[in-house]
């Protein structure tokens, strides 16, 4: 009878190790990958970037720190079409998130960094970010209470332009979202979205979505020509240098209006979309990829369960809670 019990189970046992790899196994092949709940970060440098990354004093005036346009708890980006100069002055392009962004192959719509350091170089020097230079922010570090002593506690050079760098980039590299809704369903958790989630899922793969917006960042891994089907810009007009896109990097006539495709795992909250912050909702940015990046038709309603499917994305963070 005892030894029976244990058959009895270990029947169970094989038929649940089987039924987990087969879930396992179906969910692995699909086109999205999970986003990793664990990552390597060093803290003493995270604490000290994520300081660096409220301080103003990375900008010429000390009036912005990147958590003026990147605000982490709204999203990690400004709410508006296009981002504001130090000086005031309306930028050309749209902010993107921090969050997840060191998931994405390269830096900037157009892929202008390759790393998230490089990122950082160009941001803080550039006149209509942040309009520094590095010996005047080391300078002004220098004559702060606490960060001589914190990079000297991490850094045997103390404060350097590319000890901020790492600082910064090791904060940002924290900035991660796992353990959203979709993650939960990837992992083999079938309750874990609605069935119109499901259905948003399965009509973003069937449409072709997915052939662009794929990979553990749901995008960020590829570039795309902007009007890939339509022309996009013919239709808005009035095109900028902005609209250009890749093209402004390599000058090549192929890269005209060519930026990487969007990470979409926090488009839930990161109105408004598109490289020129004209698709207001999240529904309007869905309609314009139907109609310029796949040229064509589709029911109201295949639309909104594919807009509940990218809401299903959004994971969290503590860095998140306002
Ligand atoms: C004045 C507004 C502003 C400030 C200040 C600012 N950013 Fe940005 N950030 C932007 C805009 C706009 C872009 C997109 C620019 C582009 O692609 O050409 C961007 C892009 C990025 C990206 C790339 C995201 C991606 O997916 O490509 C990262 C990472 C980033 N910023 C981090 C920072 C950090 C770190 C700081 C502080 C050192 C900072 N930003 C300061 C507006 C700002
Ligand atoms: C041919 C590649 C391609 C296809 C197919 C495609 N996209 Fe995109 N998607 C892009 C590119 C490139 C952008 C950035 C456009 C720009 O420059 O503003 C983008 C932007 C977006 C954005 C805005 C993200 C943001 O943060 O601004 C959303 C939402 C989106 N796509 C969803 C979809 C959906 C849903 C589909 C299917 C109906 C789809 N995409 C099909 C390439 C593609």
């Amino acid at each position: 009878m005892h030894e029976r019990r244990i058959r009895f189970r270990s029947i169970w046992v094989v038929f649940a190790a089987v039924s987990f790899a087969f879930v396992v196994g179906v969910r692995a092949e699909e086109p999205i990958k999970p986003l990793l709940e664990e990552i390597e970060v060093n803290t003493k440098k995270l604490m000290l970037g994520r300081m660096l990354f409220h301080d103003p004093r990375l900008s010429k005036n000390n009036t912005t720190s990147c958590h003026s346009c990147h605000n982490l708890g709204s999203g990690g980006d400004d709410g508006r079409e296009t981002f504001i100069g130090i000086g005031g002055e309306p930028g050309d392009i749209n902010t993107p998130t921090v969050f997840n962004s060191d998931f994405n192959f390269k830096q900037f719509w157009d892929g202008r960094a390759n790393t998230v350091e490089d990122l950082i170089n160009t941001h803080v020097q550039s006149p209509t970010y942040l309009g520094s230079s590095w010996p005047g922010i080391v300078s002004k570090l220098y004559q702060h209470e606490s960060y001589p002593s914190r990079f000297k506690a991490i850094y045997p050079d103390g404060i350097h332009h590319k000890n901020i760098r790492n600082a910064l980039g090791e904060f940002i590299r924290s900035l991660t979202t796992p353990n959203s809704r979709f993650d939960q369903y990837l992992e083999g958790d079938d309750t874990a979205l609605s069935t119109l989630e499901k259905r948003g899922y399965a009509l973003f793969k069937s449409y072709g979505c997915v052939s662009c917006h794929q990979g553990v960042n749901v995008g960020g891994s590829m570039f795309r020509v902007f009007g890939a089907v339509n022309d996009y810009f013919k239709n808005r007009g009035n095109i900028t240098d902005a609209d250009l896109g890749r093209y402004n990097v390599t000058r090549k006539a192929a890269d005209r209006h060519v930026f990487k495709v969007p990470s979409l795992r926090m488009a839930a909250l990161t109105q408004p979309y598109l490289h020129d912050g004209s698709a207001t909702t999240l529904r309007d940015a869905v309609d314009v990829m139907f109609e310029f990046q796949l040229g064509r038709e589709a029911p109201d309603e295949d639309k909104e369960e594919i807009v509940l499917f990218i809401k299903a994305l959004l994971g969290e963070s503590t860095d998140l809670s306002p």
